[in-house]
């Protein structure tokens, strides 16, 4: 029996992931292995968990011993370290965790970054599958803050996009995971509906049963609230480069069609976190 060793396991996604996959055939990496039950926010660890940093390709050798597959995340800014890391990775088969902002015609630094490592990966890799998401539903954390200390969440308004719940991502990608049924596609995930960010921040609001408002700030003045928040400038210019675009409206079906259920809402992931913005 061959490992499927998951790469981001203590992230939005992984963490979803290594609940739908059977704990015997699990491996789960992080940098910090001792803190992985912590990280876990109180999920059990399913599977055995070893050290490795994709930032430092040599160290994933152990982890990948016995693994016939990878569910690969890439959490940088840039695809310098993943040619080094493709060749650790070698025939093995890959899933990796791209963004649909490749099928929307995105052109921004994290975008490049992506379509670097998905031509790596197929390249490379002895089989593989790509999932361009969508904005994952989680990012709304980064909202936390501001919705517990005022109801308003200020930000550049970037445009619409049909958030993607990481649950559905999971899922998808267990099934890509655990069969070659889906080698050799690129699947775009997004969720049910094309939502502004005055719309997000009505949903969480919703939710929580607090009349919550978002409020949109300059490119300008969002961009030095940022950097002076300590986020790279790479990340920055990425986000800021779409304001002012006109929406994709892009939603696929895909996520229904794979796991038989209706892709899930917003609304539904305000309504399981809800605990967390107060
Ligand atoms: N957010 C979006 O809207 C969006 C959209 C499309 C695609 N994506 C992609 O989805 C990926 C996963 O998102 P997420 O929200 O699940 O991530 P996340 O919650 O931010 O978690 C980051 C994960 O990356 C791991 N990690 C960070 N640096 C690492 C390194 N040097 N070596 C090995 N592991 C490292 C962390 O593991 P340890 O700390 O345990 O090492 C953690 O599990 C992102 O990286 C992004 O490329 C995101």
């Amino acid at each position: 029996m061959t490992k499927i060793l998951v790469t981001g396991a203590t992230g939005n996604v992984g963490r979803e992931l290594i609940k739908q996959l059977p704990a015997a055939d699990v491996r789960l990496l992080s940098r910090h292995p001792a803190a992985v039950p912590e990280a876990m926010a109180g999920d059990v660890v399913a599977g055995d968990v070893v050290a490795g940093d994709l930032g430092r390709p040599e160290s994933l050798v152990p982890a990948l011993d016995g693994v016939g597959v990878v569910f690969l995340i890439w959490p940088f800014l840039t695809a310098d370290a993943a040619p080094a890391v493709l060749e650790q990775v070698g025939g093995r088969r890959v899933v990796y965790l791209s963004s649909s902002g490749l099928s929307e015609g995105h052109d921004d630094p994290i975008n490049r970054m992506h379509a670097e490592l998905e031509r790596l990966v197929e390249r490379q890799a002895g089989g593989w599958t790509i999932l361009r998401s969508n904005t994952i539903a989680s990012n709304a954390r980064g909202w936390a803050g501001q919705i517990r200390s005022t109801g308003v969440v200020r930000g550049p308004d970037i445009p619409a996009t049909a958030v993607v719940h990481e649950r559905d991502l999971a899922s998808v990608a267990a099934r890509a995971l655990r069969s070659d049924e889906l080698a050799g596609q690129r699947l775009v995930l997004t969720g049910p509906q094309v939502l502004t960010r005055a719309e997000q921040v009505a949903a969480l609001g919703a939710a929580l049963g607090r009349e919550l408002r978002f409020e949109a700030v300059p490119a300008e003045d969002a961009r030095a609230q940022m950097l002076a928040d300590g986020r790279p400038s790479v990340l920055v210019e990425a986000l800021l480069s779409n304001v002012g675009r006109p929406p994709s409206g892009l939603i696929t079906s895909t996520i229904a069609e794979l796991t038989g259920s209706p892709a899930r809402s917003l609304a539904d992931w305000a309504q399981e976190h809800v605990g967390e913005f107060r």
